[in-house]
């Protein structure tokens, strides 16, 4: 259902990769809200994604950028103004990835050079986004950034390896830009550190389906779905939350502040005595 909470609002929206990809379902509510925005992703990407139908459905002009290049990030926001006739409102940093994780470098016997790629990509880039923006003067008062998070910044979560210093870096840079373009511009950075979600990324990690399955059943109202996270997205793009800033938000279903559940509980006795203890 749309509400028209993005009539008018102009953005760029980066990471889209196919049709599981958050920045996907992002795109797609951003125009249903009536929004008009581009697309970005590295040129590997868009030569092996889906992104050109999602461009086509939501009239969006794809830009090609690898997000750890200054030169492809100033065109991206060049090109963007111009397509869109003037600065943008919002800005969804979706993009994250880990050679460690991809090739299977436990946490202990890191690659460096991955390391460096790891965090060059997945928050480096967020730092990269905000300045080359900074710096174009390329975002409108009262607009709004928000990159994409996990739990893995704040709780060891087993085979997310690098990428949680990488969550937590990227969280660091939403606080400390965030106070920058708040006080010097009226513009809102945040963090949606959102459940674990089944995409091309997610996939990736270690035990996916398992965690994805604890977290279920540890949160009460589950977890949080790509469309739920894109929803969230819209919200913190609108003027609905103009004085929402610097914050890491958990989407998660309420699993971030849960210490024991009543499943858990139960399995725990379970497994102990054999039988099913009264528990309230
Ligand atoms: N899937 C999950 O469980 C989950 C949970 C919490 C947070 N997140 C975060 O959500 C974001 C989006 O991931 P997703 O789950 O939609 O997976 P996805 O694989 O669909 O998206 C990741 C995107 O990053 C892009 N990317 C990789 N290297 C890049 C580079 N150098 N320059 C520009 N783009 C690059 C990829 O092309 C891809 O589009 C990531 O930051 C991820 O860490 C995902």
């Amino acid at each position: 259902m749309a509400y028209h909470l993005l009539e008018g609002k102009k953005g760029i929206i980066f990471g889209a990769l196919d049709n599981k990809s958050i920045a996907w379902k992002v795109a797609e509510r951003a125009y249903e809200e009536g929004a008009r925005f581009t697309l970005s992703n590295t040129p590997t990407a868009l030569r092996f994604g889906q992104i050109d139908e999602l461009a086509e459905k939501c009239e969006a002009e794809v830009i090609p950028a690898d997000a750890t290049s200054v030169d492809d990030l100033t065109n991206v926001f060049e090109r963007s103004m111009e397509v869109l006739g003037g600065k943008v409102d919002f800005v969804l940093h979706s993009i994250g990835m880990s050679l460690n994780v991809r090739k299977k470098r436990v946490y202990n016997d890191l690659d460096y050079n991955y390391l460096k790629k790891t965090l060059d990509i997945s928050s480096i880039s967020f730092h990269k986004i905000l300045q080359v923006a900074y710096k174009l003067d390329a975002i409108n008062e009262w607009g709004s950034v928000v990159a994409l998070s996990y739990i893995a910044a704040q709780r060891i979560l087993y085979g997310y390896n690098d990428m949680g210093d990488a969550k937590a870096l990227l969280e660091s840079i939403a606080r400390s830009f965030g106070y920058i373009y708040g006080r010097e511009k009226k513009i809102r950075v945040n963090t949606i550190s959102q459940s674990p979600t089944y995409t091309t990324a997610g996939s990736g990690v270690k035990g996916m389906k398992a965690l994805m399955d604890f977290t279920g059943r540890m949160s009460p109202l589950g977890n949080a779905g790509a469309d739920e996270c894109a929803d969230y997205c819209i919200v913190l793009f609108s003027d609905l939350t103009k004085k929402v800033t610097m914050q890491n938000l958990f989407h998660d279903g309420g699993f971030s502040s849960v210490g024991m559940s009543l499943k858990a509980m139960k399995m725990y006795n379970k497994s102990l005595d054999g039988d099913d203890e009264d528990v309230e």
